[in-house]
């Protein structure tokens, strides 16, 4: 694994078929650009070159994959794809029960309407956007207990997605009843793409025995995680990856999944659990908003290219290129002076924007500037996640609060893009820091009162 090749490995599979992509002239992005109101959801991505907007849905399906599709069992109730889904989720994560949904938010949907009363807690290290909004929306208060090391961008402490469990224990002990569930998310999204250890899983278990809570883990990026526990966690150099999973798992209740992600589909989802207390109820609810419980809004043909791929996923070639392909892009931007988030994370690199563009005031969305500024030179979509997704208004004196972080993140698909591709990015992203001066910062002009980093509009500063 750490023979000196590993460094130089190519990426481990041939290509059988290919799609086009083609790059603008700058005339033309510019076009694009104010049509869009620099905003880059609103391009069309035919008008993008390399597309590093998310890693989730985006991933190329294997030979084996495509011809899964056509093993699609399009019953009503009771497809074969159904069974090979569910054995394939209960052999890798150890719960029982498997209730397929379209995606990881609707796993999230069926558990907090099914799980949580309006004013009770649920902590997490970090929620993500959807989980935190299904959270709210059902009445709970999501409480983010990432450790403080998470907070420091250039410390190389490697499991920034640790959750304190000091504090956890605290909320515990000072909460009674009020927290239905704790949940783990793995590798942490909205902190970096960082891990959690296992003892870190360990450790939060047994707080959550103490206090009778269950613990639920957000396994969108679950092999990547394992992976990184293999690298970093000296108690496991020597275990293989699936063995890994097994053991994060056994420390859990039941996961959320989105197999956008480490599913290597472009579709598809599940909620497993170990215990039947919430089964019926999540299944009368998936009834109601997805399908029934043998395709949860999945046709056959998905649900056996997702068990497909949480397999692929867990094939250790594939996790070292991976890896270290999106830490190869890292560290050539590093080389060049470039403030990104440290360690490099699992699945994208986190440009610090605000750093970037020490001239653009927050009130100006550096990372907003920034993205717009990577299209403008090279074609390339990134995604804000500063100002602009998470900027909140003080109810008091109407002004805006900028977050703590202005990051742009460069999210790599899964098996898409090659290294050239990336050495491209590299490129693209280092000529905008060369010029760094020249970028001016954005206003908003227009703006929705819910999730408005989607669909906001806004003018270019002079
Ligand atoms: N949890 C995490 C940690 C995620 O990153 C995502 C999605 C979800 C849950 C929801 O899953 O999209 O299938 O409903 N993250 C994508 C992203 C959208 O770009 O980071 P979903």
């Amino acid at each position: 694994m750490t023979d000196d090749l590993s460094r130089i490995l190519p990426e481990p599979w041939r290509v059988k078929v290919v799609e086009p992509i083609q790059l603008l002239d700058k005339r033309a992005r510019e076009k694009h650009l104010k049509k869009a109101g620099y905003n880059l959801f609103a391009i069309p991505s035919e008008a993008v070159f390399i597309d590093l907007l998310t890693d989730s849905g985006t991933s190329a399906m294997s030979d084996e994959q495509w011809a899964a599709m056509m093993r699609g069992d399009e019953s009503y109730a009771g497809s074969r794809n159904f069974f090979t889904f569910e054995t394939t989720v209960r052999e890798i994560f150890g719960f029982p029960y498997v209730i397929p949904t379209h995606q990881g938010r609707v796993a999230e949907n069926l558990l907090f309407s099914t799980v949580l009363k309006p004013g009770q807690i649920v902590p997490n290290n970090t929620h993500f956007d959807t989980t935190r909004a299904n959270v709210e929306a059902n009445g709970g208060v999501a409480l983010d207990l990432v450790v403080p090391e998470a907070k420091a961008l250039d410390s190389e402490y490697p499991f920034k997605g640790n959750m304190d469990v000091v504090r956890l224990a605290e909320v515990l002990q000072k909460n009674p009843g009020k927290v239905p569930l704790v949940m783990l998310t793995m590798t942490n999204n909205s902190g970096g793409g960082q891990p959690v250890s296992l003892e870190n899983v360990r450790a939060v278990k047994a707080v959550c025995e103490k206090y009778d809570v269950p613990l639920i883990i957000d396994a969108c990026r679950f092999a990547e995680n394992a992976y990184f526990i293999r690298e970093r966690e000296e108690a496991c150099r020597n275990w293989s990856v699936i063995s890994i999973v097994r053991e994060i798992f056994t420390f859990a209740d039941g996961c959320t999944m989105s197999a956008k992600k480490d599913g290597l589909a472009n579709i598809g989802g599940f909620l497993a659990l170990r215990q039947d207390t919430w089964v019926q109820n999540v299944k009368n609810r998936l009834v109601l908003i997805e399908g029934f419980p043998t395709y949860g809004g999945l046709a056959g043909r998905d649900l056996e290219v997702v068990a497909r791929g949480l397999r692929e996923v867990l094939d250790e070639r594939y996790l070292q290129f991976r890896i270290g392909q999106v830490r190869r892009l890292g560290e050539r931007l590093l080389e060049a002076g470039v403030p990104l988030v440290r360690p490099i994370g699992g699945h994208a690199v986190y440009l610090d924007a605000r750093r970037f563009l020490p001239h653009v005031p927050p009130s100006q969305y550096p990372a907003q500037s920034l993205s717009v500024a990577l299209y403008r030179e090279g074609g390339v979509r990134s995604v804000e996640i500063g100002g602009v997704m998470f900027g909140r208004r003080d109810p008091k004196t109407g002004q805006e609060i900028a977050p703590e972080l202005e990051l742009v993140r460069l999210t790599i698909p899964r098996r898409v893009y090659s290294n050239t591709h990336l050495d491209y990015v590299a490129h693209v992203v280092i000529e905008c820091f060369r010029n760094r001066e020249a970028i001016r910062g954005v206003r908003i002009v227009k703006q929705a009162p819910f999730l408005r980093h989607f669909t906001a509009e806004f003018e270019a500063l002079a």
